[in-house]
């Protein structure tokens, strides 16, 4: 769970009054959360459902894959809710047909998912190793999705760094990853460049770089706090550029595909739109969080105001130069432009007010801000700790990217909600309310003239949710993770969505209501199978309860008292054999 969002929970909450107007533009100082606006989407407009390799695929020891910084930090007790592990996952390595067969049954567009970085290349080092098994994976994978007319949308790192590089080079805290990522981009470039057309080289550096760096919440788990994090992102927005170079130079011509980034980005919307420093808290908050990769890729340099902050914060603290690593004016011209796209993971929403964190306390990413997180208890919040509905902020964001980086191609890479794992409920009603809000938002962006090609909801399937492990549920489709099967079961969400991309939007508000009842009557009959399911599961689990004292005595039985008897009698039978032979002497 992200520690800022820890922060803005734990901080005192906020209670607004929020009054309705219905803005036909966008208009930053409009309050128009909560209208409805019935219309579709542009033809060839693109849904999809969405996954990565670690939280689903399992299978992470088999057929010559290496380790993943996560393998080895889930192995280590107290990392993960209950030491859940991706060890087995959904099994999705073993079941890509199946979810391919899912992903068909809901007419999706696309598919996005990420490869295993280890599984192809054991040590993460082309000359080392390439496994051509785990090469073979993704390839049929590939093959299959075409096959049934879904577009593949492929990211390279969505977390799972070889493990080797962590420990021989200290990971994103060394430059040398950037030529590493590079050769294995290239080889995917090379490998599946002739079928995949849309490439995202990193999903949310954000959080690898504060999760993984700064707070130690995620895998490697290092807490490097107030350089770690700055660090890491450095040499990460640098290899991004090298691989769009890469791209851009060597495969373009031929493979004529498109290389972007996906970034994630919570909104953050001013306490008090009337005062500035509310407001410059506000923004100072989404460039922190989205600017700090956006700016440099889309204008050559890390946002002017973080360069600002962390440079005074440096300065106080009697450090010579700021934490914040700069780049050189040739790195700048570089990196500058290359993206063909901007991914998009969002999710949520903040109130942003001003607060100054004193110095001496110790500087980390999230005292450099000098911004306090709130919320208002009114917004829904049905599973995440962190994560509350609030769809309007989605249509903001998207305003906030058209205008500060000359409004570019957008694909939605990541946008859903969670339920808790006790919550068996297919019937997700919390869901349906939460993708309508959200993809009509998205919709009203898209008529403010913001350039949304494509939307991914987060995520196909219920998976392992890092740190949280399996007791957040995203998916759509509900996992029996106790299963050895790892049986599929559509929740509610389903038959709506499906609605959604069948009408390339809300066609007009009788229609949309009858979605709802339609997707919620269908759910019942899930929800008793799963239940069935999950009475017969328990029946077999208290059995081999009792069975298992009953097996391990049967094996001491064969194993430890039959070959001691035995042993025993033939010695008696010797000793019996000598003392009559002697006898008869
Ligand atoms: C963003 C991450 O990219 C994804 O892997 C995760 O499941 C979601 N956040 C939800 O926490």
């Amino acid at each position: 769970m992200m520690l800022s969002h820890r922060v803005g929970r734990a901080c005192h909450v906020l209670v607004l009054v929020l009054c309705l107007s219905a803005a036909e533009d966008f208009d930053w100082s409009a309050n128009n959360h909560d209208s409805f606006y019935y219309g579709t989407f542009p033809n060839g407009f693109s849904w999809g459902a969405g996954s990565s390799a670690y939280q689903t695929e399992g299978a992470w020891d088999k057929d010559g894959k290496g380790l993943s910084i996560w393998d080895v930090f889930t192995h280590k007790k107290g990392k993960t809710f209950l030491n859940d592990t991706g060890d087995s996952s959904c099994e999705g390595y073993y079941k890509f047909k199946d979810d391919i067969s899912l992903i068909k049954e809901m007419n999706l567009n696309h598919y996005r998912f990420s490869i295993s970085w280890p599984r192809i290349m054991p040590t993460g080092i082309r000359s080392d190793h390439v496994n051509e098994k785990g090469v073979k994976y993704y390839s049929a994978l590939i093959d299959e999705l075409l096959e049934h007319n879904i577009t593949p949308i492929v990211t390279l790192y969505h977390w799972d760094l070889p493990q080797v590089l962590q420990e021989k080079y200290g990971g994103w805290q060394n430059i040398s990853m950037i030529n590493y990522f590079n050769d294995f981009a290239n080889l995917c470039f090379e490998r599946y460049g002739d079928r995949v057309k849309y490439w995202i080289t990193f999903n949310n550096p954000w959080s690898v770089a504060v999760e993984g760096y700064e707070t130690g919440e995620h895998a490697p788990g290092l807490k490097l706090r107030g350089t770690g994090a700055y660090r890491a992102a450095h040499h990460i927005i640098k290899a991004h550029a090298k691989v769009w170079h890469t791209y851009d130079t060597q495969w373009r011509n031929k493979q004529r595909g498109m290389v972007g980034i996906s970034l994630s980005g919570d909104w953050g919307e001013p306490v008090d739109i009337t005062n500035q420093k509310d407001i410059e808290a506000a923004e100072r908050y989404v460039q922190f969080y989205l600017g700090w990769f956006a700016t440099p890729i889309f204008h050559g340099d890390y946002p002017q105001v973080m360069k600002d902050f962390i440079g005074k914060k440096s300065a106080q603290q009697g450090l010579g130069t700021s934490r914040l690593p700069t780049f050189s004016s040739q790195e700048k011209s570089y990196i500058k432009g290359t993206s063909d796209f901007l991914g998009v993971g969002h999710f949520t929403t903040r109130y942003i007010t001003q607060k100054n964190y004193p110095f001496n306390r110790g500087s980390t990413y999230f005292s450099d801000r000098d911004v306090a997180e709130l919320v208002d208890p009114r917004w829904p919040d049905p599973g995440s700790e962190w994560l509350y509905s609030v769809p309007w902020g989605f249509r903001r964001l998207l305003n906030f990217i058209k205008t500060q980086y000359g409004n570019p191609m957008i694909f939605i890479t990541e946008n859903g909600v969670s339920e808790k794992m006790m919550c068996t409920e297919l019937c997700d009603d919390w869901r349906i309310q939460y993708y309508k809000g959200y993809i009509n938002e998205m919709l009203k962006a898209i008529r403010d003239g913001v350039n949304v090609k494509g939307y991914t909801a987060w995520s196909l399937l219920d998976k392992f949710e890092w740190d949280e492990g399996y007791s957040e549920r995203f998916g759509l489709y509900y996992v029996d993770f106790r299963s050895k099967n790892k049986p599929r079961y559509p929740k509610a969400s389903v038959q709506f969505y499906k609605r959604i991309i069948k009408s390339n939007g809300f066609p007009n508000q009788r229609e949309v209501e009858n979605w709802k009842t339609k997707a919620t009557e269908t759910c019942s009959t899930s929800n008793q199978l799963l239940a069935a399911e999950e009475q017969r599961n328990t029946a077999a689990n208290i059995l081999r309860l009792i069975h298992d004292p009953l097996t391990s005595h049967m094996e001491m039985v064969t194993e430890v008292v039959v070959p001691t008897v035995c042993t025993l009698c033939i010695l008696i039978s010797a000793v019996f054999l000598m003392f009559l032979l002697r006898k008869r002497n």
